[in-house]
């Protein structure tokens, strides 16, 4: 009898090793949980953690769920009306595009399709965590390659970093957590190096800068969008890609068939039908981040990157991070800390309503660190 039986956990013989001990992603908690640890009703947080669209999600899009008759159908599998309205949204014909449950699904189907144990991945760190978990999960290596100081990518570094097992390069655009964007010639010759290269433009519609329409034009390139974040959907989870029909045809395949809920699809339609209105939002978001960005400058212990997405990296150039984010967590303000080798003492704030800068404000101001 092993250990393991002894424990009565007989099952730990059967997982595979590499996942055994794959570290917990640090992902974000919702306010139902966070606020009765601080005896806070879920409406008196402040949530500046995760990227999210504080105006919510269009008026349109509660109003057509609370009266969507379809919600005992299965959706459609092959996607054809919701894949017909990205493509009028993205100017890109609906056979080179997929969409799945929030665009972390395309990562992972990316990735089952491609990797072979012991192909590679290119990731240019510090940036969004889930290229890293999924390539793992799916059992490919990681590569990683350091930005450099100003968070612009090292491209002569990644083309280096490139091999016969390479099948991807992550480029996050702008990249999350540093808000960097990467200007469209400084890709090209990603483009041509050997693998996939996958533009991530989760926060497009902050940045206004695509790739998109030169899908069409190359083999190897793929472009990731969400619902998550300009068009406050994250709690429905709908996202997409843009790829080689081929490619997407792949994905089509392998992809759960029900992947996208109904109240997704109904949701995507009415946000589309409610463009202006969600534009709307993310221009008081992008004005309401300068003002934060300028107000960030003025606390004497911070020194916020600039930003072309929803948030705002900032180093903590006294105290700790962490003691910063607990700090504000007592106050009922929630926000993002990092603690790697690159990202050592930084914050993430996303940008909120006014009210919400006000108050994270001017408890920065009331924090001693
Ligand atoms: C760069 C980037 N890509 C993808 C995602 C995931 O988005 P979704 O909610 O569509 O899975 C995020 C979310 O934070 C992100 O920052």
């Amino acid at each position: 009898m092993t250990t393991s039986d002894a424990a009565g956990e007989p099952w730990r013989a059967l997982v595979r090793g590499d996942l055994a001990t794959l570290p917990v992603y640090q992902a974000i908690q919702s306010p139902e949980v966070l606020a009765p640890e601080l005896g806070l009703s879920p409406e008196a947080i402040i949530k500046l953690d995760g990227n999210e669209n504080p105006y919510g999600c269009s008026p349109r899009v509660q109003a057509a769920l609370a009266t969507c008759p379809y919600l005992h159908i299965y959706p459609d599998p092959a996607q054809v009306a919701l894949r017909r309205d990205l493509s009028a949204y993205t100017g890109v014909g609906p056979e080179y595009i997929v969409a799945g449950s929030g665009s972390d699904e395309i990562i992972d189907l990316l990735l089952r399709l491609v990797l072979e144990p012991g192909d590679s991945v290119i990731n240019a760190v510090p940036t969004f965590g889930m290229y890293d978990f999924s390539t793992r999960v799916c059992g490919g290596r990681v590569i990683e390659v350091p930005r450099k100081r100003d968070f612009q990518l090292d491209v002569e570094g990644m083309l280096a970093a490139v091999d016969g097992r390479t099948k991807i390069i992550f480029v996050a655009n702008p990249n999350n957590p540093t808000g960097t964007l990467t200007p469209v010639e400084a890709l090209h010759p990603l483009l041509h190096a050997g693998p996939l290269l996958v533009v991530d433009e989760a926060y497009y519609e902050f940045s206004g800068q695509t790739v998109a329409a030169r899908v069409p034009q190359h083999d190897k390139l793929v472009v990731l969008r969400t619902f998550s974040k300009w068009a406050g959907l994250a709690g429905l989870r709908v996202g997409y890609g843009l790829m080689p029909p081929g490619l997407a045809q792949h994905l089509l395949t392998i992809k759960p068939p029900y992947n996208v809920n109904m109240a997704a699809e109904v949701a995507v339609r009415e946000s589309l039908a409610d463009r202006d209105y969600l534009m709307g939002t993310v221009g008081a978001v992008v004005q309401e981040r300068e003002r934060l960005y300028s107000a960030l400058e003025r606390i004497p212990y911070l020194r916020p990157w600039p930003s072309q997405a929803n948030f705002i990296l900032c180093a903590v150039t006294r105290g700790d991070a962490r003691s910063l984010h607990q700090a504000l967590r007592r106050r009922g303000i929630f926000i993002r800390y990092f603690d790697t080798p690159r990202l050592r003492d930084t914050v993430r704030i996303t940008v909120g309503r006014p009210e919400h800068t006000d108050a994270v404000v001017r408890a920065l101001e009331e924090i001693e660190p």
